[in-house]
């Protein structure tokens, strides 16, 4: 039986690591103040995530629950970054085929609160009927769910948004100037994971559902940040939203051997150049460029002359059959101030590393968090999903400086990426951005502002979730 006060909270995370880590990092610090977390998710996923530290492992249960099989799906892939991106619709597909399993899970268990992600659809009515209280816990941030609307635009039931274009104007329910909205090549390439296909629910539909069946919005970020976009999304969806700080990405080093011998290497690379003059470049777990794209950023580096650490994938997946190459001769050129690697790298540990001075990054948010944590200057290329809306949130901010791109196409050019780099990195004009980390570094990971946002949540889950019989025959008393 639950200790007095005591919550269970089931986390259910998209099948993406940009998802499960700050899903993760969110399931510890509610373990920290005692109480019980179970995250769901398959046993390959689980079985990747980082290891916790010794003291929270009584607190936090992984639950694996087997992914279906779905035809088209390729052997193993557990998670986006094991397949091509127009893969990913049949793991939305699979994962829509753990219904059954975590509805069980949900009955057996029986916890306080189900916190589910933007693409079980599903899952806030079966926990309604379950009695279980529901929180839509967003990773996306405020300005970038308020950008996508009230439920009857995200389900398509009004059709307010047909064309690309209606993506790249300020949408009606935005009361205040703003330029967080996406530009015409950054919609182009998502448009149809928006709007959706015969074999799959539209992303739009998927939050949509899941964010009115909700009770409560949980959302990354802070409310000295973003205040107006965290009250008009109260508005907008006429529900509370608790936003639960920036949550940055925290390491338990648990002493593995072979990391440990990668990072050697790379230390001892980093360890030789001049502190703060080094690139790190990295576009995530998802984001590929293509092969026009990948040329450019490389002669863009090389035209730069500034040292840098690339860590470069060249597929997404072993079915992905689209392997893009560097440029002839790049590395053998470059192989006195480039690092390039190809396998995995400890980004945080490179990050906190001081000969580093920027990032260019794909912005997505974890990468962005981390950054403004070692106060790395960014320099931004957007490719999926929300990057795009995330660009402009910290251009508006003067936080970050985007690449100039072709408005149509996206396309740019080897020596933009290499003025670029030169102006955030040593530029005159470029000093505001690596000021402007700076100057956010303790709103964004402050340990006591994240401890508060926390602490308010855990006030909330408290005082809203449903009395089980349990506590009724206690005549109602919760505390
Ligand atoms: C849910 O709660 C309502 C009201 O307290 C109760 O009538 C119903 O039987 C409960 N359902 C389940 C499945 O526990
Ligand atoms: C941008 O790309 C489009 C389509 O590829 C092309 O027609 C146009 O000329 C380009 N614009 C500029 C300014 O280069």
């Amino acid at each position: 039986m639950a200790e007095k006060g005591k919550l269970h909270i089931v986390m259910f995370p998209w099948l993406a690591f940009g998802h499960m880590i700050p899903y993760l990092e969110l399931a510890k610090l509610i373990a920290q103040k005692g109480h019980k977390i179970s995250l769901v998710s398959t046993p390959r996923n689980i079985d990747r995530l980082p290891k916790l530290p010794p003291n929270l492992t009584p607190s936090i249960d992984f639950v694996k629950l087997p992914l279906p099989h779905v035809g088209n799906l390729p052997e193993n892939a557990e998670a986006t970054i094991d397949v091509p991106f127009d893969k990913v619709k049949y793991l939305k597909i699979a994962y829509d085929g753990l219904k059954e399993p975590i509805t069980h899970f949900l009955k057996t268990s029986s916890p306080d609160w189900v916190f589910y992600d933007f693409v079980p659809f599903w899952l806030g009515s079966i926990a309604a009927e379950l009695n279980i209280s529901r929180a839509f816990f967003s990773i996306f941030t405020a300005p970038i769910l308020s950008f996508f609307g009230p439920v009857p635009v995200l389900k398509g039931t009004q059709e307010d948004r047909t064309k690309l274009e209606d993506f790249t104007v300020r949408p009606k329910w935005v009361p205040f100037e703003t330029t967080v909205v996406f530009r015409l090549f950054e919609i182009k390439r998502v448009f149809n994971s928006f709007t959706g296909d015969d074999d799959d629910v539209p992303d739009t539909y998927r939050a949509g559902a899941g964010i009115e069946d909700c009770e409560v919005l949980v959302v990354r970020g802070c409310s000295e940040f973003e205040p107006e976009w965290l009250k008009l999304l109260e508005e907008i969806h006429g529900k509370p939203v608790i936003p639960v700080g920036q949550l940055p990405t925290t390491v338990f080093d648990g002493g593995d051997d072979d990391t440990d011998d990668a990072w050697r290497g790379m230390k001892e690379w980093l360890d030789k150049q001049v502190k703060g003059s080094v690139v790190y470049v990295a576009f995530g777990s998802e984001a590929k460029p293509s092969q026009a794209e990948l040329t450019e950023i490389a002669l863009g580096l090389e035209l730069s002359g500034l040292p840098f650490f690339w860590v470069l994938r060249k597929q997404r997946g072993s079915a992905d059959t689209e392997l893009i190459d560097l440029p002839e001769g790049f590395e053998e050129r470059t192989k006195d101030r480039g690092w390039v690697c190809t396998s995995w790298a400890p980004q945080l540990k490179i990050l906190s590393h001081d000969s580093v001075g920027g990032f260019l990054t794909h912005s997505g948010w974890s990468s962005v968090v981390e950054a403004i944590q070692f106060e790395r200057a960014l320099i931004l290329l957007t490719f999926l999903a929300d990057q795009g809306l995330n660009a402009r949130v910290l251009e508006e901010k003067k936080m970050a400086y985007s690449i100039p791109r072709n408005e149509t196409d996206g396309s740019f050019t080897r020596n933009t990426v290499a003025e670029s780099l030169s102006l955030v990195m040593v530029g005159e004009e470029g000093k505001v951005y690596r000021e402007k980390v700076k100057e956010m570094r303790e709103l964004f990971v402050g340990r006591d502002r994240q401890d508060g946002y926390v602490d308010n949540l855990l006030g909330y889950l408290r005082s809203h979730r449903r009395l089980k019989l349990e506590d009724q025959s206690n005549g109602g008393q919760r505390n």
